[in-house]
Protein backbone atom coordinates (compact mmCIF):
# COMPACT_ATOMS: atom_id res chain seq x y z
CA UNK A 1 0.00 0.00 0.00
CA UNK A 2 1.40 3.72 -1.13
CA UNK A 3 2.74 5.21 2.00
CA UNK A 4 1.58 8.86 2.48
CA UNK A 5 4.09 11.56 2.11
CA UNK A 6 3.49 15.60 3.18
CA UNK A 7 5.93 18.21 2.60
CA UNK A 8 5.35 21.07 4.25
CA UNK A 9 6.96 24.35 2.49
CA UNK A 10 8.48 27.57 3.74
CA UNK A 11 10.41 30.22 2.04
CA UNK A 12 11.76 30.85 -1.42
CA UNK A 13 10.82 29.25 -4.90
CA UNK A 14 13.74 27.29 -4.42
CA UNK A 15 12.10 25.50 -1.44
CA UNK A 16 9.00 25.20 -3.60
CA UNK A 17 10.95 23.18 -6.01
CA UNK A 18 12.93 21.21 -3.77
CA UNK A 19 10.08 20.08 -2.30
CA UNK A 20 9.01 18.70 -5.74
CA UNK A 21 12.26 16.94 -6.12
CA UNK A 22 11.74 15.30 -2.49
CA UNK A 23 8.89 13.65 -3.60
CA UNK A 24 10.48 12.32 -6.41
CA UNK A 25 13.19 10.61 -4.52
CA UNK A 26 10.85 9.45 -2.32
CA UNK A 27 8.58 7.79 -4.75
CA UNK A 28 10.45 4.53 -5.55
CA UNK A 29 10.24 3.86 -1.68
CA UNK A 30 6.06 3.67 -2.58
CA UNK A 31 5.71 7.47 -0.86
CA UNK A 32 2.72 9.64 -2.46
CA UNK A 33 2.26 12.95 -2.04
CA UNK A 34 -0.80 14.13 0.05
CA UNK A 35 -2.49 17.63 1.10
CA UNK A 36 -2.71 17.61 5.04
CA UNK A 37 -0.58 16.05 7.78
CA UNK A 38 -3.36 13.86 9.44
CA UNK A 39 -2.75 10.69 8.59
CA UNK A 40 0.42 10.92 6.91
CA UNK A 41 3.39 8.58 7.31
CA UNK A 42 5.94 10.90 6.85
CA UNK A 43 6.44 14.57 7.10
CA UNK A 44 8.81 16.77 5.95
CA UNK A 45 9.11 20.52 6.97
CA UNK A 46 11.24 22.49 4.11
CA UNK A 47 12.68 24.92 5.93
CA UNK A 48 13.29 28.75 5.65
CA UNK A 49 16.32 30.61 7.71
CA UNK A 50 16.50 34.05 5.78
CA UNK A 51 14.64 35.83 9.06
CA UNK A 52 13.79 35.17 12.78
CA UNK A 53 10.08 34.55 12.17
CA UNK A 54 10.75 32.14 9.09
CA UNK A 55 13.27 30.27 11.40
CA UNK A 56 10.93 30.58 14.53
CA UNK A 57 7.92 28.76 13.07
CA UNK A 58 9.43 26.01 11.94
CA UNK A 59 10.03 25.12 15.82
CA UNK A 60 6.21 26.10 16.45
CA UNK A 61 4.89 23.37 13.91
CA UNK A 62 7.18 20.45 15.37
CA UNK A 63 5.34 21.03 18.58
CA UNK A 64 1.91 20.82 16.93
CA UNK A 65 3.54 17.94 14.76
CA UNK A 66 4.65 16.04 18.13
CA UNK A 67 1.35 15.67 19.03
CA UNK A 68 0.21 14.28 16.04
CA UNK A 69 2.61 11.72 16.05
CA UNK A 70 2.00 10.75 19.36
CA UNK A 71 -1.83 9.90 18.77
CA UNK A 72 -0.52 7.94 16.00
CA UNK A 73 1.87 5.55 17.40
CA UNK A 74 -0.56 5.23 20.33
CA UNK A 75 -2.99 4.15 17.81
CA UNK A 76 -0.20 1.43 16.96
CA UNK A 77 0.98 3.52 13.62
CA UNK A 78 4.10 4.89 12.89
CA UNK A 79 5.08 8.82 11.69
CA UNK A 80 8.58 10.27 10.46
CA UNK A 81 9.19 13.68 11.06
CA UNK A 82 11.92 15.18 8.85
CA UNK A 83 13.40 19.09 8.68
CA UNK A 84 14.77 20.00 5.64
CA UNK A 85 16.28 23.03 4.23
CA UNK A 86 18.03 26.19 5.40
CA UNK A 87 16.90 25.78 8.75
CA UNK A 88 18.46 22.21 8.87
CA UNK A 89 21.39 23.03 7.60
CA UNK A 90 22.28 26.00 10.29
CA UNK A 91 20.95 24.20 13.11
CA UNK A 92 21.37 20.37 12.55
CA UNK A 93 21.52 18.65 15.84
CA UNK A 94 20.07 21.73 17.94
CA UNK A 95 16.94 20.29 16.09
CA UNK A 96 16.83 17.24 17.49
CA UNK A 97 17.43 18.51 20.68
CA UNK A 98 15.11 21.03 20.81
CA UNK A 99 12.56 18.71 19.48
CA UNK A 100 13.17 14.61 20.13
CA UNK A 101 10.33 13.91 17.99
CA UNK A 102 12.44 14.73 14.54
CA UNK A 103 13.77 11.53 13.15
CA UNK A 104 15.51 13.08 9.95
CA UNK A 105 17.16 16.08 9.65
CA UNK A 106 18.84 16.81 6.46
CA UNK A 107 20.46 20.49 4.21
CA UNK A 108 20.00 21.18 1.07
CA UNK A 109 22.37 19.58 -0.71
CA UNK A 110 21.62 16.22 0.42
CA UNK A 111 17.84 15.20 -0.46
CA UNK A 112 18.80 12.71 -3.13
CA UNK A 113 20.08 10.67 -0.09
CA UNK A 114 16.68 10.88 1.23
CA UNK A 115 15.84 6.98 0.23
CA UNK A 116 18.80 5.77 2.30
CA UNK A 117 18.29 8.73 4.98
CA UNK A 118 15.01 7.24 5.62
CA UNK A 119 15.80 3.62 5.71
CA UNK A 120 17.66 4.29 8.48
CA UNK A 121 15.83 6.31 10.25
CA UNK A 122 13.19 3.45 10.13
CA UNK A 123 15.98 0.86 11.50
CA UNK A 124 15.32 0.72 15.94
CA UNK A 125 19.17 1.53 15.93
CA UNK A 126 18.56 5.03 14.64
CA UNK A 127 16.29 6.21 16.90
CA UNK A 128 17.29 9.53 18.25
CA UNK A 129 17.71 11.07 14.68
CA UNK A 130 19.59 10.49 11.40
CA UNK A 131 21.60 13.91 10.50
CA UNK A 132 23.39 14.99 7.32
CA UNK A 133 23.74 18.24 6.97
CA UNK A 134 26.82 17.59 4.36
CA UNK A 135 28.16 19.75 1.45
CA UNK A 136 28.67 16.66 -0.19
CA UNK A 137 31.36 16.41 -3.10
CA UNK A 138 28.55 14.92 -5.50
CA UNK A 139 26.01 16.96 -6.74
CA UNK A 140 22.47 15.89 -6.13
CA UNK A 141 21.36 16.54 -9.67
CA UNK A 142 23.51 14.06 -11.10
CA UNK A 143 21.96 11.78 -8.45
CA UNK A 144 17.83 12.39 -8.51
CA UNK A 145 15.81 10.84 -10.80
CA UNK A 146 15.05 12.79 -14.02
CA UNK A 147 12.78 15.53 -14.03
CA UNK A 148 9.51 13.98 -13.80
CA UNK A 149 7.96 16.40 -15.96
CA UNK A 150 4.68 16.36 -13.43
CA UNK A 151 4.72 20.14 -12.53
CA UNK A 152 1.65 21.21 -14.85
CA UNK A 153 1.73 24.46 -17.28
CA UNK A 154 4.12 26.67 -15.49
CA UNK A 155 7.30 24.91 -13.83
CA UNK A 156 10.55 25.81 -11.83
CA UNK A 157 13.40 24.56 -12.67
CA UNK A 158 16.96 25.16 -10.73
CA UNK A 159 19.84 25.73 -12.93
CA UNK A 160 22.12 27.51 -10.13
CA UNK A 161 22.50 26.97 -6.41
CA UNK A 162 24.24 29.03 -3.79
CA UNK A 163 26.04 32.27 -3.40
CA UNK A 164 29.10 33.79 -3.11
CA UNK A 165 28.21 37.15 -2.83
CA UNK A 166 28.36 37.31 1.40
CA UNK A 167 25.69 40.16 1.83
CA UNK A 168 26.66 40.46 5.32
CA UNK A 169 22.71 40.29 6.71
CA UNK A 170 22.26 37.12 4.56
CA UNK A 171 22.71 33.56 5.71
CA UNK A 172 22.31 31.78 2.05
CA UNK A 173 25.94 31.62 1.52
CA UNK A 174 26.32 29.34 5.24
CA UNK A 175 23.00 27.65 4.16
CA UNK A 176 23.32 26.91 0.85
CA UNK A 177 26.54 26.74 0.27
CA UNK A 178 29.26 28.06 -2.65
CA UNK A 179 27.90 28.92 -6.42
CA UNK A 180 27.19 26.13 -8.47
CA UNK A 181 25.86 25.91 -11.95
CA UNK A 182 24.02 22.88 -13.85
CA UNK A 183 25.57 21.70 -16.95
CA UNK A 184 23.57 23.12 -20.05
CA UNK A 185 22.57 19.90 -21.60
CA UNK A 186 21.27 18.71 -18.75
CA UNK A 187 19.05 22.08 -18.19
CA UNK A 188 18.10 21.57 -21.70
CA UNK A 189 16.61 18.06 -21.63
CA UNK A 190 15.15 18.78 -18.79
CA UNK A 191 13.20 21.70 -20.29
CA UNK A 192 12.10 19.60 -22.96
CA UNK A 193 10.93 16.88 -21.02
CA UNK A 194 8.79 19.47 -19.14
CA UNK A 195 7.70 21.19 -22.71
CA UNK A 196 6.51 17.82 -23.88
CA UNK A 197 4.49 17.03 -20.43
CA UNK A 198 2.45 20.38 -21.36
CA UNK A 199 4.29 22.85 -19.57
CA UNK A 200 4.20 26.58 -21.00
CA UNK A 201 6.08 28.71 -18.88
CA UNK A 202 9.47 27.83 -17.23
CA UNK A 203 10.94 30.07 -14.13
CA UNK A 204 14.75 29.21 -13.92
CA UNK A 205 15.77 29.41 -10.26
CA UNK A 206 18.92 30.30 -8.48
CA UNK A 207 20.01 32.31 -5.37
CA UNK A 208 21.83 34.30 -7.21
CA UNK A 209 20.30 33.00 -10.97
CA UNK A 210 22.14 35.37 -12.94
CA UNK A 211 25.50 34.29 -12.36
CA UNK A 212 24.98 31.50 -13.70
CA UNK A 213 27.71 30.19 -15.90
CA UNK A 214 27.28 26.63 -16.81
CA UNK A 215 29.31 24.01 -18.79
CA UNK A 216 28.60 23.36 -22.15
CA UNK A 217 29.49 19.48 -23.03
CA UNK A 218 32.15 20.73 -25.79
CA UNK A 219 33.72 23.20 -23.13
CA UNK A 220 32.32 26.45 -23.58
CA UNK A 221 30.86 28.60 -20.44
CA UNK A 222 27.32 29.85 -20.94
CA UNK A 223 26.09 32.41 -19.23
CA UNK A 224 22.22 33.20 -18.47
CA UNK A 225 21.20 35.12 -21.16
CA UNK A 226 22.43 32.53 -23.74
CA UNK A 227 21.07 29.90 -21.75
CA UNK A 228 17.73 31.68 -21.96
CA UNK A 229 17.58 31.97 -25.96
CA UNK A 230 18.88 28.39 -26.28
CA UNK A 231 15.59 27.27 -24.17
CA UNK A 232 13.24 29.92 -26.15
CA UNK A 233 14.37 27.63 -28.99
CA UNK A 234 11.89 24.85 -27.75
CA UNK A 235 9.13 24.02 -28.84
CA UNK A 236 5.64 24.53 -27.13
CA UNK A 237 7.85 26.52 -24.31
CA UNK A 238 5.92 30.23 -24.72
CA UNK A 239 7.48 31.99 -21.52
CA UNK A 240 10.89 32.06 -19.60
CA UNK A 241 11.02 33.59 -16.41
CA UNK A 242 14.34 33.71 -14.10
CA UNK A 243 14.36 34.51 -10.44
CA UNK A 244 16.15 35.57 -8.02
CA UNK A 245 19.47 37.90 -9.58
CA UNK A 246 21.95 40.55 -8.33
CA UNK A 247 22.34 44.01 -9.62
CA UNK A 248 26.37 42.94 -10.18
CA UNK A 249 25.76 40.18 -12.61
CA UNK A 250 23.27 42.18 -14.97
CA UNK A 251 25.54 41.57 -17.72
CA UNK A 252 24.56 42.94 -21.67
CA UNK A 253 23.82 39.72 -22.33
CA UNK A 254 21.54 39.19 -20.45
CA UNK A 255 19.94 42.27 -20.58
CA UNK A 256 19.75 42.11 -24.53
CA UNK A 257 18.39 38.62 -23.46
CA UNK A 258 14.98 40.62 -22.41
CA UNK A 259 14.26 41.46 -26.09
CA UNK A 260 13.07 38.25 -26.84
CA UNK A 261 9.69 37.74 -26.98
CA UNK A 262 9.80 34.55 -24.84
CA UNK A 263 11.19 36.26 -22.33
CA UNK A 264 8.78 38.05 -20.16
CA UNK A 265 8.60 41.27 -19.12
CA UNK A 266 8.76 41.13 -15.32
CA UNK A 267 12.09 41.03 -13.39
CA UNK A 268 12.69 40.82 -9.78
CA UNK A 269 16.15 42.68 -9.64
CA UNK A 270 16.83 43.34 -5.21
CA UNK A 271 18.88 46.48 -4.42
CA UNK A 272 17.83 46.06 -0.56
CA UNK A 273 18.67 49.78 0.21
CA UNK A 274 19.05 53.31 -1.74
CA UNK A 275 21.95 54.83 0.59
CA UNK A 276 25.93 53.94 -0.90
CA UNK A 277 26.91 54.29 2.60
CA UNK A 278 24.54 51.00 3.50
CA UNK A 279 25.11 49.25 0.38
CA UNK A 280 28.56 49.43 1.41
CA UNK A 281 28.26 47.97 4.96
CA UNK A 282 25.97 45.31 3.21
CA UNK A 283 28.70 44.38 1.00
CA UNK A 284 26.46 45.02 -1.66
CA UNK A 285 29.06 46.08 -4.01
CA UNK A 286 27.21 48.18 -6.14
CA UNK A 287 25.72 51.71 -5.79
CA UNK A 288 22.62 53.23 -5.82
CA UNK A 289 23.61 54.95 -9.20
CA UNK A 290 24.95 51.53 -10.69
CA UNK A 291 21.40 49.81 -9.79
CA UNK A 292 20.05 52.93 -11.61
CA UNK A 293 21.86 52.89 -14.91
CA UNK A 294 21.02 48.28 -15.18
CA UNK A 295 17.66 49.94 -15.09
CA UNK A 296 17.65 52.45 -17.50
CA UNK A 297 19.68 49.50 -19.95
CA UNK A 298 16.96 46.94 -18.89
CA UNK A 299 14.26 49.71 -19.80
CA UNK A 300 16.33 50.38 -23.20
CA UNK A 301 15.82 46.94 -24.25
CA UNK A 302 12.33 45.81 -22.90
CA UNK A 303 10.47 49.26 -22.72
CA UNK A 304 7.33 47.70 -20.89
CA UNK A 305 9.54 45.86 -18.22
CA UNK A 306 7.74 45.56 -14.88
CA UNK A 307 10.42 45.35 -11.71
CA UNK A 308 9.60 43.85 -8.57
CA UNK A 309 12.15 44.54 -5.81
CA UNK A 310 13.97 43.35 -2.41
CA UNK A 311 14.40 45.93 0.34
CA UNK A 312 15.61 45.96 4.12
CA UNK A 313 14.78 48.65 6.79
CA UNK A 314 16.45 48.97 10.05
CA UNK A 315 20.00 48.01 8.88
CA UNK A 316 22.86 48.72 11.32
CA UNK A 317 23.69 52.46 11.32
CA UNK A 318 20.95 53.31 9.06
CA UNK A 319 20.15 57.21 9.51
CA UNK A 320 17.10 59.22 8.48
CA UNK A 321 19.12 60.40 5.36
CA UNK A 322 20.30 56.63 4.39
CA UNK A 323 16.17 55.79 4.67
CA UNK A 324 15.43 58.95 2.31
CA UNK A 325 17.94 57.60 -0.08
CA UNK A 326 16.02 54.23 -0.16
CA UNK A 327 12.91 55.89 -0.72
CA UNK A 328 14.29 58.20 -3.46
CA UNK A 329 15.32 55.31 -5.42
CA UNK A 330 12.03 53.39 -5.06
CA UNK A 331 10.75 56.37 -6.79
CA UNK A 332 13.18 56.83 -9.34
CA UNK A 333 12.78 53.21 -10.21
CA UNK A 334 8.64 52.67 -10.23
CA UNK A 335 8.61 49.34 -8.75
CA UNK A 336 4.98 47.03 -10.25
CA UNK A 337 5.16 44.96 -7.27
CA UNK A 338 8.22 44.84 -4.26
CA UNK A 339 9.08 42.76 -1.11
CA UNK A 340 9.98 44.73 2.06
CA UNK A 341 11.53 43.82 5.32
CA UNK A 342 12.46 44.84 8.90
CA UNK A 343 16.65 43.60 8.96
CA UNK A 344 16.99 41.01 11.20
CA UNK A 345 20.00 40.08 12.31
CA UNK A 346 21.02 36.66 11.67
CA UNK A 347 23.63 34.13 14.04
CA UNK A 348 26.65 33.90 11.78
CA UNK A 349 26.91 36.77 9.53
CA UNK A 350 28.67 39.97 9.74
CA UNK A 351 25.89 42.19 10.12
CA UNK A 352 24.48 40.97 13.44
CA UNK A 353 27.63 41.82 15.54
CA UNK A 354 27.41 45.78 14.51
CA UNK A 355 26.93 47.93 17.05
CA UNK A 356 24.63 50.26 16.33
CA UNK A 357 21.77 47.99 15.74
CA UNK A 358 17.97 50.21 14.86
CA UNK A 359 15.57 50.08 17.59
CA UNK A 360 12.55 47.93 16.95
CA UNK A 361 10.25 51.05 16.23
CA UNK A 362 12.43 52.68 14.13
CA UNK A 363 12.45 49.92 11.91
CA UNK A 364 8.31 49.51 12.09
CA UNK A 365 8.06 53.06 11.21
CA UNK A 366 10.04 53.03 8.24
CA UNK A 367 9.07 49.60 6.64
CA UNK A 368 5.50 51.49 6.97
CA UNK A 369 6.59 54.59 5.08
CA UNK A 370 8.05 52.39 2.67
CA UNK A 371 5.66 50.03 2.09
CA UNK A 372 3.04 53.08 1.73
CA UNK A 373 5.17 53.81 -1.05
CA UNK A 374 5.42 50.53 -2.48
CA UNK A 375 2.08 49.71 -2.09
CA UNK A 376 0.91 52.96 -4.18
CA UNK A 377 3.41 52.09 -7.09
CA UNK A 378 1.55 48.80 -6.92
CA UNK A 379 -1.64 50.11 -6.98
CA UNK A 380 -0.70 52.60 -9.77
CA UNK A 381 0.40 49.70 -11.95
CA UNK A 382 -2.52 47.33 -11.72
CA UNK A 383 -4.36 50.82 -12.43
CA UNK A 384 -2.51 51.18 -15.50
CA UNK A 385 -3.29 47.32 -17.27
CA UNK A 386 -7.43 48.21 -16.85
CA UNK A 387 -8.72 48.05 -20.44
CA UNK A 388 -5.68 46.58 -21.93
CA UNK A 389 -5.74 42.64 -22.69
CA UNK A 390 -2.98 40.57 -21.43
CA UNK A 391 -1.80 37.14 -23.11
CA UNK A 392 -2.60 34.94 -19.64
CA UNK A 393 -1.61 31.43 -19.04
CA UNK A 394 -4.80 29.76 -17.19
CA UNK A 395 -2.88 27.52 -14.60
CA UNK A 396 -5.02 26.85 -12.28
CA UNK A 397 -9.24 26.88 -11.06
CA UNK A 398 -10.75 30.02 -9.22
CA UNK A 399 -12.47 30.05 -5.88
CA UNK A 400 -15.29 29.96 -8.12
CA UNK A 401 -16.95 27.63 -10.12
CA UNK A 402 -16.60 28.42 -13.93
CA UNK A 403 -13.44 30.81 -13.11
CA UNK A 404 -10.12 29.84 -13.69
CA UNK A 405 -6.64 32.45 -13.02
CA UNK A 406 -3.31 32.61 -14.02
CA UNK A 407 -0.08 34.87 -14.83
CA UNK A 408 0.21 38.01 -16.52
CA UNK A 409 3.57 38.72 -18.44
CA UNK A 410 3.79 41.37 -15.53
CA UNK A 411 3.79 38.44 -13.17
CA UNK A 412 0.28 39.88 -11.54
CA UNK A 413 -2.60 37.19 -10.87
CA UNK A 414 -5.80 37.08 -13.27
CA UNK A 415 -9.03 35.66 -13.19
CA UNK A 416 -11.60 35.25 -15.50
CA UNK A 417 -14.52 33.28 -16.19
CA UNK A 418 -13.61 30.27 -18.50
CA UNK A 419 -14.27 26.96 -19.23
CA UNK A 420 -11.86 24.09 -17.63
CA UNK A 421 -10.51 23.24 -20.99
CA UNK A 422 -8.67 26.38 -21.29
CA UNK A 423 -6.50 25.17 -18.43
CA UNK A 424 -2.92 25.09 -18.94
CA UNK A 425 -3.41 27.51 -22.06
CA UNK A 426 -2.47 30.92 -23.16
CA UNK A 427 -5.70 32.73 -23.62
CA UNK A 428 -5.93 36.95 -24.33
CA UNK A 429 -7.66 38.30 -21.55
CA UNK A 430 -9.48 42.31 -21.56
CA UNK A 431 -8.47 43.06 -17.95
CA UNK A 432 -11.34 45.11 -16.46
CA UNK A 433 -10.53 46.02 -12.97
CA UNK A 434 -7.19 45.99 -10.31
CA UNK A 435 -7.95 44.96 -6.96
CA UNK A 436 -5.81 44.58 -4.64
CA UNK A 437 -3.32 42.17 -5.32
CA UNK A 438 -5.18 40.37 -8.63
CA UNK A 439 -6.86 41.52 -11.99
CA UNK A 440 -10.25 40.48 -13.19
CA UNK A 441 -10.58 40.02 -16.88
CA UNK A 442 -12.61 38.62 -19.63
CA UNK A 443 -11.84 36.10 -22.02
CA UNK A 444 -11.67 37.83 -25.35
CA UNK A 445 -10.35 34.91 -27.41
CA UNK A 446 -9.66 31.50 -26.51
CA UNK A 447 -7.15 31.11 -29.36
CA UNK A 448 -8.22 27.53 -29.60
CA UNK A 449 -11.36 26.04 -30.65
CA UNK A 450 -13.20 22.67 -29.33
CA UNK A 451 -15.93 21.31 -30.89
CA UNK A 452 -18.14 22.43 -28.24
CA UNK A 453 -17.10 26.06 -28.70
CA UNK A 454 -17.33 25.76 -32.29
CA UNK A 455 -21.19 24.38 -31.98
CA UNK A 456 -22.14 26.77 -29.16
N1 LIG B 1 16.94 40.59 7.53
C1 LIG B 1 15.93 41.05 6.75
N2 LIG B 1 15.76 40.71 5.47
C2 LIG B 1 16.64 39.84 4.93
N3 LIG B 1 16.73 39.33 3.70
C3 LIG B 1 17.79 38.50 3.67
N4 LIG B 1 18.40 38.47 4.86
C4 LIG B 1 17.71 39.32 5.67
C5 LIG B 1 17.85 39.72 7.02
N5 LIG B 1 18.84 39.28 7.77
C6 LIG B 1 15.82 39.67 2.62
C7 LIG B 1 16.58 40.34 1.47
C8 LIG B 1 16.61 39.26 0.43
C9 LIG B 1 15.31 38.53 0.71
C10 LIG B 1 15.21 37.16 0.16
O1 LIG B 1 15.24 38.50 2.12
O2 LIG B 1 15.83 41.44 1.03
O3 LIG B 1 16.68 39.75 -0.89
FE1 LIG C 1 22.11 36.62 0.22
FE2 LIG C 1 21.36 37.38 -2.25
FE3 LIG C 1 23.41 38.62 -0.99
FE4 LIG C 1 23.70 36.10 -1.87
S1 LIG C 1 23.36 37.95 -3.13
S2 LIG C 1 24.34 36.89 0.11
S3 LIG C 1 21.64 35.26 -1.52
S4 LIG C 1 21.22 38.59 -0.39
Amino acid sequence: MAKKLYIKTYGCQMNVYDSVRMTDALAPMGYEPVETPEGADMIILNTCHIREKASEKVFSELGKLRKLKESREQQGGEMLIGVAGCVAQAEGEEIVRRAPSVDLVFGPQTYHRLPEMVSRALGDENRGGVIDTDFPVESKFDFLPEESGSQGPTAFLSVQEGCDKFCTFCVVPYTRGAEFSRPVEDIIREARTLAASGTREITLLGQNVNAYHGETSNGKTWGLGRLLLELAEIDGLERLRYTTSHPRDMEDELIQAHKAEKVMPYLHLPVQAGSDRILEMMNRKHTADDYRRVIDKLREARPDLALSGDFIVGFPGESDRDFADTIRLVTDVNYAQAYSFKYSPRPGTPAAGIADQIPEEVKSQRLAMLQELLNAQQVAFNQSCVGKTFNILFDRKGKHEGQLIGRSPFMQSVFAEAPDRLLGNSIDVRIDRALANSLAGTVVTTGIESPAAASA
